[in-house]
């Protein structure tokens, strides 16, 4: 399973596609149309003096960049107009033969798009779709773009991040992936750049307003990785975020189209481990917010114990507070950032436990009073959020407001099922809604921190929910360390960009846009995106931190094998994915899939074998020391796969992923990994009841001898006998298996008169302590007649000269001619929720099948819309026809499995109700 540098092309990767997601495609590679760069001739980038600096400073980015894709490092000419006419401006053939150049700038700011708009009627026609508007953009070719200058690329903006964005997203199109530093994805190379005249990559303004990330939790990976990168060696003893750090991240969202940042907060305090940090966010164009326990933008409790004094709590240190948050404001006033207002405890707990409303609506006004005095204005023209994070959605409920202007940012269950939405009632705040989601959790009842555990279907379907109820304000996502979850901050900030091209059923597309920008390849694309879908469903059934060797069922259904065969099958594609990639897409792959899949598939593997261990050993089979043997080698491949991450590209990412995830004692991390118990039995020894040892599908049990899973009594115990076998049964066979009960090897074979009954194998040779044999039991129904169940007796012999047997019973049921739907099968029968009969809509709404998401196949949901509402039983319909033999004297229970999801709408609990009638075929 090792990450090997085997290299096997497949062919070499071609790209000759334009690879942004989303939105529309204005570049190509090869055309005659107008031309950007050329083999010959460089880009040329103008920009206006008078822009924004972190417009220019993007400029930088497109300058160095586009030098990486096309081999020639472009020419900026940064433009002063001093006399208010095109004197300053350099002449440019208008031809297709020679590149036209690329003018960016932001409406109401660029002094070279004022000129042009005056001299050109057409530009005010052209842009004025996107004057006034939030981060929107248009980029096309436009021509005669001022007289004089001719036909020019226009990035046109209508404010700083609009500029931005329309930056980033050129240089998506054009072969860079936002992930390009985070996670190595390496520059395409195109020669040639053109630019189509006919297509406009227009972009309106943003599904959701402010779109960010969350850097929490960030000991030990994250901040033993900066210490290492960006401390220089030295041993400050502030953290080692400093504007260094920062500016990766910045540029990182920015290249995501996202605009907001809530900074490290644990130890860290991002206005004062570097103090040029904040004034660094707002020149890139970040949004700085804090966390939603930590109020007026200041980090708490790091600051509050560097310049507060007395106790946290404003009833009895108003004044120290006052002062302490007042300084905050004060140093944020400069920049753009929202605020978090109220207060929770020291230590992000409870404020009290009797959860004291008034006094929380005392400190709002208190912080309010400071906000207005500090930026003298209104309070309600300064951007707040006030999160209903665990109890603080209580006090809400119990009547607790806040001013209309705030944003109330709603939150998930930290496990990524949001609590509540704004109900009608709620949707016409002047500050609207926001959600705060979780794809990384330190808390009760376990930390999750480690690997990608979040399946995009799923949190698709819960911020779909969140835009269409308006909770779209903010959407601000707690990432951990950042690195492991590349991915799915790469879906959350696609969709928040733009939920109307996202639907459900459009998730498979995203992923395989998303596969062909990073590794660029159209052949493996659709593989890679396999593999994302793939382990991030498998990760997020049970997160690694809560998985111990009992969570799979070792006897029942095939379970564990099953899902180590998923794993397994998905190591192998991966694995030849990565030795298909060309070596310099090596660390990019496996940083974003190929360690989530091998890691989880070790973890899970170590696990599950501890449970075998254990089953093993009360079963007295020798194999038990080759299952100790496994847990103790898979722990540490464990350790291995770490190092690899750890030594990829000379140590780039080296600690990155020192986050310990194995061995769970309580909620909190351990403080080391820590294996499994394993257990052995003597090797010198033979079992008292023998060397061969027999156990059977379904059983705990082990023959001969005793064993507490027999029978009742656990001694004298009858042979056992496999689950009955139906026409029916989706697993067409039964096994059983010989094994040794010690260090002797042995033959064995089996022997039966049932001629309808097949084994495979029937006999054979177990060669040592650590072997043992599988044998399937299937049926020949056509030499069982309708209606009966023979039960067919194996006798197995050993070359020891044990004897016992083991039998199953063949019942041949049967169901009337035209039945269709699902048949009963030894009591039981599962239907995967999509393989419904019959659906009915109700008021235009219908269930709807969501792919992908949940345990296994799909779920089934209804549509989301807004303020619909039924009583149990009156609302859209699915019907499952099957076909019961009434074993259970007409006693029919149901399960319904079904995924986590909260009573978000006020008053209106989340209810179905599940009823069955009886069609008569007889
Ligand atoms: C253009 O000039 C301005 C003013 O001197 C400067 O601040 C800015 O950084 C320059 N931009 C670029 C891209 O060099
Ligand atoms: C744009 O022009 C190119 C080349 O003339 C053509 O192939 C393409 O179909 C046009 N696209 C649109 C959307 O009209
Ligand atoms: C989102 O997509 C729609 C439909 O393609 C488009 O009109 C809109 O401009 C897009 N918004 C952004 C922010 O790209
Ligand atoms: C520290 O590291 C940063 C980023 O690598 C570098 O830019 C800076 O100059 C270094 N400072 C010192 C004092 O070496
Ligand atoms: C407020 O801070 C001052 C020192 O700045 C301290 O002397 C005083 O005790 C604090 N007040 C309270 C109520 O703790
Ligand atoms: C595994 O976890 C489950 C759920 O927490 C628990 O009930 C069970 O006892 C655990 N099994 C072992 C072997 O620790
Ligand atoms: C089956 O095994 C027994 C015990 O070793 C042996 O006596 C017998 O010959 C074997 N039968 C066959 C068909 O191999």
């Amino acid at each position: 399973m090792r990450f090997t540098q085997s290299i096997l092309y497949l062919g070499l990767v071609s790209i000759s596609r334009v690879l942004a997601i989303g939105g529309p495609t204005c570049l190509s590679f090869t055309s005659t149309q107008y031309a950007l760069s050329t083999q010959d001739t460089p880009a040329t980038i103008w920009i206006d003096a008078s822009d924004w600096p972190g417009v220019h400073r993007a400029a930088l980015d497109l300058q160095n960049d586009l030098e990486k894709v096309t081999g020639k490092r472009p020419v900026i000419l940064n433009i002063t107009l001093s006399s208010g006419t095109t004197d300053d401006l350099p002449g440019t053939p208008d031809s297709l033969s020679a590149p036209i150049p690329i003018i960016i700038g932001t409406l109401g700011k660029s002094n070279l798009l004022k000129l042009a708009a005056q001299l050109n009627p057409n530009i005010n026609n052209k842009f004025g779709s996107i004057q006034g508007k939030w981060e929107a953009g248009i980029s096309e070719v436009v021509k005669n773009f001022i007289p004089g200058v001719g036909t020019a690329y226009a990035i046109v903006g209508s404010d700083k991040r609009g500029t931005i964005y329309g930056i980033y997203d050129f240089l998506e199109q054009a072969g860079v992936s936002p992930w390009h530093w985070w996670a190595d994805v390496p520059y395409k190379s195109h020669p040639e750049i053109y630019a189509s005249s006919n297509i406009t990559c227009s972009h309106g303004e943003p599904s959701v307003k402010y779109r960010g990330i969350f850097l929490n939790d960030e000991q030990p990976a994250l901040t033993d990785w900066a210490f290492a990168k960006y401390s220089n060696g030295t041993s400050s003893n502030r953290p080692p975020f400093n504007r260094f750090f920062y500016s990766t991240i910045f540029e990182l969202l920015l290249r995501l189209k996202a605009n907001y940042l809530w900074p490290a907060m644990w130890n860290s305090a991002f206005g004062v481990d570097d103090p040029l940090n904040q004034f660094t966010a707002d020149y890139y164009g970040i949004v700085m917010g804090t966390s939603h326990q930590e109020p007026m933008l200041r980090a708490s409790p790091p600051e509050w114990n560097m310049f507060g004094s007395g106790p946290w709590n404003w009833d009895e240190n108003q004044a120290n507070l006052t002062k302490f948050w007042t300084d905050g404001v004060k140093r944020a006033l400069p920049y753009e950032s929202i605020y978090t207002i109220g207060m929770r405890g020291t230590g992000d707990l409870p404020l009290d436990e009797s959860g004291n409303i008034a006094l929380l609506e005392r400190i709002v006004a208190g912080q309010r009073d400071i906000l207005s005095g500090v930026y003298n204005k209104n309070a309600s023209e300064v951007p707040q959020l006030w999160c209903l994070y665990k109890e603080v959605q209580g006090y809400y409920e119990r009547g607790m407001r806040v001013p209309d202007d705030v944003i109330l940012l709603w939150t998930d269950d930290n496990w990524g099922n949001i609590r509540r939405l704004p109900a009608a009632d709620e949707r016409n705040r002047v500050g609207g809604a926001g959600v705060y989601y979780h794809f990384d959790y330190v808390g009760d009842p376990r930390d999750y921190k480690w690997g990608n555990a979040h399946a995009i279907n799923k949190f698709h379907h819960q911020l779909e929910m969140a835009k269409r109820y308006d909770a779209d304000k903010i959407w601000i996502v707690n990432v951990g360390d950042l690195k492991p979850h590349e991915v799915s901050v790469d879906f959350f900030m696609t969709y928040a960009w733009n939920t109307t091209i996202w639907s459900k059923d459009d998730l498979d597309k995203y992923r395989n846009q998303w596969a062909l920008r990073e590794f660029g390849s159209a052949e493996l694309a659709p593989s890679i995106a396999d593999i994302l879908k793939r382990s991030s469903h498998l990760n997020a059934r049970v997160k690694n931190e809560l998985i111990n060797s009992t969570t799979y069922s070792l006897t029942s259904y095939r379970e564990a094998e099953t899902v180590m065969a998923e794993w397994d099958t998905l190591v192998d594609k991966s694995t030849q994915i990565l030795n298909t990639l060309p070596s310099d897409y090596h660390a990019a792959y496996f940083e974003l899939l190929h360690h989530t899949v091998i890691a989880s598939r070790t973890s899970q593997a170590m696990y599950i074998n501890a449970g075998y261990n254990q089953l093993y050993a009360s079963q007295a089979r020798s194999q038990t020391n080759a299952m100790a043997d496994s847990v103790e080698t898979l722990f540490e491949q464990d350790a291995d796969i770490r190092d690899e991450y750890h030594g990829l590209l000379d140590g780039k990412w080296d600690h990155m992923m020192s986050q310990t995830h194995l061995g769970y004692y309580y909620w909190q991390q351990p403080m080391l990994d820590t294996m499994p118990s394993v257990t052995r039995v003597q090797k010198r020894q033979v079992a008292l009841s023998g060397l061969m040892r027999l156990t059977v599908e379904g059983s705990k049990g082990a023959w001969p001898g005793d064993n507490s899973n027999q029978c009742a009594q656990g001694y004298n115990c009858p042979p056992p006998a496999v689950p009955p076998l139906t026409p029916f049964s989706p697993i067409p066979n039964r096994y059983f298996e010989v094994s040794a009960g010690g260090p002797t090897p042995f033959d064995w074979n089996a022997t039966w008169s049932a001629t309808w009954l097949q084994l495979n194998p029937s006999s054979g040779h177990i060669a040592d302590a650590s072997s043992g044999q599988r044998v399937l039991m299937s049926v020949d129904w056509s030499a069982v007649p309708a209606g009966t169940a023979p039960t067919g007796v194996v006798t197995l012999r050993s070359s020891t000269g044990q004897s016992t047997t083991v039998s199953l019973v063949a019942n041949h049921t049967s169901v009337p001619a035209g039945f269709h739907g699902f048949v009963e099968d030894g009591g039981i029968i599962s239907i995967q929720p999509e393989h419904y009969s019959r659906s009915t809509a109700v008021d235009n709404v219908s269930w709807e099948v969501l792919p992908d998401y949940g345990k296994n196949l799909s779920a089934v949901s209804p549509q989301i819309k807004v303020d619909s509402r039924w009583t149990a039983g009156s609302g859209p319909l699915l019907e499952y026809d099957f076909y019961s033999y009434n074993s259970n004297s007409g006693n029919i229970t149901i399960t319904v499995y079904s995924a986590p999801s909260l009573n978000t709408y006020p008053g209106h609990p989340l209810t179905y109700e599940t009823f069955f009638y009886e069609l008569d075929y007889y």
